[in-house]
């Protein structure tokens, strides 16, 4: 069972002093996320003071820059979404992803990151999730998060790629969007049943939800400071 969690529980596993907890974000326009589900993610990228950053879905850009200004300058994060030509072979299981892939295309030269000082951390790559050669990540990133299609396919294909490539000696997390919207129910039930085998939380008033892996002990409980 996937357990709820007010956002703040995840906010005060970053330790004080304050300033520890400052963030930078874009502020959210239409298109954009929102707020809170960004700052969500920020503080779990924090909590397992992710160096590697793996993103599923591009989109246009603005979560990527949001996760690249958070992160120390030697952090890398990685952010993948189809090019026209992947696109194309596959867009007819895509109908219901169709408009923000095109919204992606659309913006393929003003992705919020291009020209940002943060671009030099991010790379990104382009193609299908589910043909994507992961080797590469295997046991090296400290976060995944989730956010590509949402077909059952690729998000079966992306949640496996997310385990397998998440570091095994140190916390890791993955995180994924979407829990609980009414426009994709498969992904809901997709995540409540994975919750059988793993501990997972969704944290109230967004849709994201998320795993802990060597979670930081007694994390959840914040019982422990973590970041000095
Ligand atoms: C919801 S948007 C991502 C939003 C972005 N992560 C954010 O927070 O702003 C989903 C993105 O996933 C991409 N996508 C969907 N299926 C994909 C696949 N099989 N391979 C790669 N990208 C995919 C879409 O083109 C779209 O840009």
């Amino acid at each position: 069972m996937i357990k709820g969690l007010r956002p703040h529980k995840v906010f005060t596993m970053i330790t004080t002093p304050l300033h520890r907890r400052i963030v930078k974000v874009v502020l959210p326009e239409l298109h954009t996320p929102k707020i809170l589900e960004t700052a969500v993610l920020i503080a779990l990228a924090k909590i397992v003071k992710a160096r590697t950053f793996f993103e599923f879905g591009t989109y246009i850009g603005v979560q990527t820059l949001n996760i690249a200004m958070n992160l120390p300058p030697s952090a890398k994060i990685y952010t993948l979404d189809f090019d026209e030509e992947s696109y194309k072979k596959v867009r007819h299981q895509h109908e219901k992803d169709s408009v923000v892939s095109l919204r992606h295309f659309e913006y393929e030269d003003k992705l919020a990151f291009l020209k940002s000082p943060y671009c030099k951390k991010i790379t990104r790559f382009y193609g299908d999730s589910n043909e994507f050669d992961f080797s590469e990540f295997e046991g090296k990133i400290d976060m995944a998060y989730v956010d590509g299609g949402h077909d059952l396919r690729t998000l079966k294909s992306d949640t496996q790629n997310a385990f397998r490539i998440m570091a095994s000696d140190h916390p890791a997390c993955i995180a994924w969007h979407d829990y609980k919207n009414p426009d994709h129910p498969q992904l809901t039930q997709f995540l409540d049943e994975l919750s059988v085998e793993y501990s997972m939380y969704h944290l109230e008033e967004t849709m994201i939800c998320f795993y802990l892996k060597n979670e930081p002990k007694n994390t959840l409980n914040m019982k422990i400071r973590i970041e000095k």
